[in-house]
Order: structure tokens, then sequence, then C-alpha cells
């Protein structure tokens, strides 16, 4: 809109063609502006048009309509479709929404017999039924895009199953990981990821063209005859519900949130990780930046913004919960103002998934910068404990306080707990023999940690191989 606009500031144009048979005017300018959903679902308009071809495909078959009728309006769609893949379509505001415009077009193209293309049907179902669409569309890319992150995350564990990583709780160092196991770990988050999109989609595959208004049709539709066609496995069972929930698109978004909310951690450990504090990982030139005024920077942006972009995902769920909250059976108008958040929510997804992808695949992890990182911390000092528990035979509530004895030792001489000597641990606890080394290295603290899904190398081998040939890799 441009400016402030008043209330019948402008002349009412005409009453609207499809549904002004009893109305004296047209609405008013800020009412079309309010109305209009043209704008945005222009989008749907190849969902639009496929659904309209397979209702009137049916309409012929249960002589609803002629097969000559029919055939002009499959014909006059499939001009209309490449008429918007041009961009020729002339889109108007006027028609409010995708469904009108298309219908008009149509009348322009094949005459009359467009008319006929709405028997049996409304806008209700067939927004349903384009929404739909459009979103299940929108599952099988995630379940793309999400499979080729696996793959990248697959490839680094690949290459760095057995280096050793600080592992963290606090963000304070916990105990020795490896890269592998940590890649590996996002590997299992995406994994859910893709099973809810999988399984909303499978949910959502029901058609509901036919259910019309929203009480079903007079006439004799044949309700699985547009459901196969649509490639959806039957048609929805009551008619009222058919047109008034969106929870399919809830479904989506949820799954998208939370597969957004992945995304956003791990963009928020390359944020860390690519610092000089850290140096765990290097950035390729395509995923950074520099500053125009600090010659040395390389700037994580692209983890920045997928840090930032993702939460734009949880805002469209929250929109269209608020939406549909309260709303009464069936349609309501506010059901318009679904789309937006589902295009915004899709693009951003898509996306930060290309994103985080190509970030992964280029990454350069530093095998040295892990190495060393893994020492700190004292990091090993659950080992410690452990081996006072088995080899000396302490219960591992004294054999908690025994360590934390020696790690304040170790703190107050400034040194790591491999450095201590034997003779001052043996002055902490006497059980101490010098076998107690051999758990103090970081090496040989992953490389015990073999419960299954644990740390250990060969267990993550294992993972990276069950991935590997789940993902069909090389
Ligand atoms: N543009 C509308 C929407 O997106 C289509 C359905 C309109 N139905 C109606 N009864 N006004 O929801």
């Amino acid at each position: 809109m441009t400016g402030p606009a008043t209330p019948s500031a402008r002349p009412a144009p005409a009453a609207n063609a499809m549904w002004g048979g009893r109305f004296a005017a047209g609405p008013d300018a800020i009412m079309q502006a309010i109305n209009a959903s043209i704008g945005f679902d222009r989008r749907l308009a190849e969902q639009d048009i496929r659904a309209s071809r397979a209702h009137a495909a049916m309409l012929a078959a249960t002589g609803i309509v002629t097969d000559s009728d029919a055939a002009a309006i499959g014909e006059g769609l499939l001009t209309v479709l490449s008429e918007i893949g041009t961009g020729a379509f002339p889109f108007r505001a006027d028609l409010e929404d995708i469904h009108m415009n298309v219908e008009a077009r149509l009348a322009e193209l094949i005459g009359p017999a467009a008319g006929r293309l709405h028997t049996a049907r409304s806008r209700n179902d067939q927004v349903a039924v384009d929404a739909r669409l459009w979103v299940r569309d929108q599952c099988d890319a995630a379940v793309d895009g999400i499979t080729a992150l696996m793959r990248a995350f697959v490839a680094q564990a690949d290459a760095g199953a057995d280096w050793p990583m600080p592992g963290f709780t606090h963000m304070q160092v916990a105990q020795p990981v490896t890269w592998g196991h940590h890649m590996m770990a996002y590997v299992e988050m995406l994994a859910r990821d893709r099973g809810r999109f999988v399984d909303a989609r499978r949910r959502m595959n029901e058609c509901p063209l036919g259910a019309a208004a929203l009480a079903g049709t007079s006439f004799p539709v044949d309700r699985d005859m547009t459901a196969a066609a649509l490639g959806f496995d039957r048609p929805t069972a009551n008619s009222l519900d058919s047109v008034s929930d969106r929870d399919f698109a809830l479904e989506y978004l949820a799954a998208a949130s939370i597969c957004a909310m992945h995304l956003s951690r791990f963009a928020e450990e390359l944020v860390i990780w690519s610092t000089a504090q850290f140096r765990f990982v290097t950035l390729s030139d395509r995923w950074t930046t520099g500053s125009s005024i600090m010659p040395q920077k390389r700037n994580p942006d692209a983890a920045e913004l997928l840090r930032a972009k993702l939460g734009r995902i949880l805002g469209a769920t929250v929109a269209l919960f608020t939406v549909m909250k309260g709303l009464p059976l069936t349609y309501s108008k506010d059901m318009q103002e679904d789309k937006e958040p589902i295009f915004d929510a899709a693009d951003t997804l898509m996306l930060g998934l290309a994103a985080m992808t190509g970030m992964v695949g280029d990454m350069q992890a530093s095998r040295a910068a892990l190495a060393a990182a893994a020492a700190t911390g004292f990091s090993t000092a659950t080992d410690l404990a452990d081996w006072l528990v088995r080899e000396a035979g302490l219960p591992f509530r004294q054999a908690h306080h025994v360590t934390g004895t020696l790690v304040a030792l170790a703190e107050a001489r400034g040194c790591d707990l491999p450095e201590l000597d034997l003779a001052a641990m043996q002055g902490v606890h006497p059980g101490i023999t010098a076998g107690v080394f051999e758990v103090l290295g970081v090496a040989n603290s992953v490389a015990s940690r073999r419960s299954y899904g644990g740390t250990a190398p060969d267990r993550v081998r294992e993972q990276v191989a069950r991935w590997k040939a789940a993902l069909d890799m090389a």
C-alpha cells in the first residue's frame, strides 16, 4: 500500500464477478487491501491448477460436466499455467486470490465453459487441497535437504572418528570425546527431524477435494478419483474437518521448528569453534566474510545468520497456532493468514539447510587444536576416579573426593593431571600406582568409553558405517 488510505477515499469498484450476484457495489479499497491474498497465494498457482485439472477430469468421468467442456477446461488451465510460468499472467488484486484469478483468466481464454469448473467445489476445499499439496512438497524437500546435511556430517565424522576433542557440559570441559562422535550426534538429531517430516507427510496425505464449502456436495463426485490423481492415499473422511483444519501445516511447522533448533545449535558451535580462542574449525571463504576495517577478520556470518534466521521458523509456528487457536468450525477467513508463515518458514528452512550443508562440507577441523583442548580442563578426572574404583577398590563417592583433591593440587601447581608426580598423588591416596598414568591420557580415555553409543573410536566407526550404508554413501 502506498501512503495512508482513508476508507471510501476511492470510488467503489464494480461488484465481484465471482460472487457479486447480490452485491450492488464493490468493496472499499481498504477492504480489498485487507482481503486480497493474491500478493502471496500466487505461490499456490501450480498446485491450484493441478487440483483443478484433477477436479475437471473427475467431473467429466462422473458425467457432471460434458467431456468437451472438461477438455476445454483442462487445456485452458495448461495455458494459464504456462502464462504464469512465463510471467505473462495478469494477476489482479480485485480478484482476491489465486483461485479466482485462475478461474477468471480461464473464462477469458475458453468462455462460459470455465464457469462449470467450480461445480461441486468451493474455494474452501480448493485452498485446503492446494495448501496440502504445497506443504507435502515441502516435506519432501526437507527430507532431501536434511539427507544432504546428514551426509556432510557423516563425511566429517568419517575423517575424524578418532580425533580427541573436549566434550562439554555447561560449556565447561567435561570429558574427552572424539570429533567423529560430536559430528554423529547431529546425524542422530537430523535423522529424527527427517522422520518427523515423513510422519507429517503420511498423516496429511488425504485429499479434501469434494468437501466443497463444508458439508460435502449433492453432485455424484468421485472423491477416490481426485485423491488418486493427486497422489493422495485416500479422501478425507469428514467434510467439516477437511475445510477447517490446518494441523497438517502446523505439523510441518513444528517439524521445521525442531529441525531449525538443531541447526541453530550447530551454528552456535561453529561461531564459537571458529574464534581465535578455540580454533577448532576453519570455515571456508565461501561461508565467511571479511571486515572492512580489520584485515585479520574472517567472520562466520552464515553461521550467525542461521542462528538468528531459524528463529523465524518458530515465529511462523507460533503465528499459525495463534490464527487457529479458538477458531470455531468450519472455515473462517482468519485461515487465509496461514500462508505467509508457511511460505516464510519453508524458504528459511531450505535456505538454512543448504547453507549448513555447504558450511559443514567445507569446514576444516584442526586436529591439533582439538587434541590440545581435549587435554585441558582436567578432562580425564572422571577416568582417574573410575581407575580408583577399579584398581584401588574405592567406592565411587570416595574416588570422586580423592580425584577432586588431586585436581585442586594440580590447579595449585598450575599443571594438568598427567603432570602430577606419583609421589604427590600417593600423598593424597596411598593406593595410587604408576598404572594410573595410562588412563590420564585423552586417547586412552576416549578408547575406554566403549559402551554402546559411547565415544570410543571403534564405536564411532560402527555408527559411521551404519549411516554410510543407510545414506547410500560410497
Ligand atoms: N483465499 C482464501 C484462503 O486462503 C481462499 C478461501 C476463501 N474462502 C471463502 N469462503 N472466502 O483462505
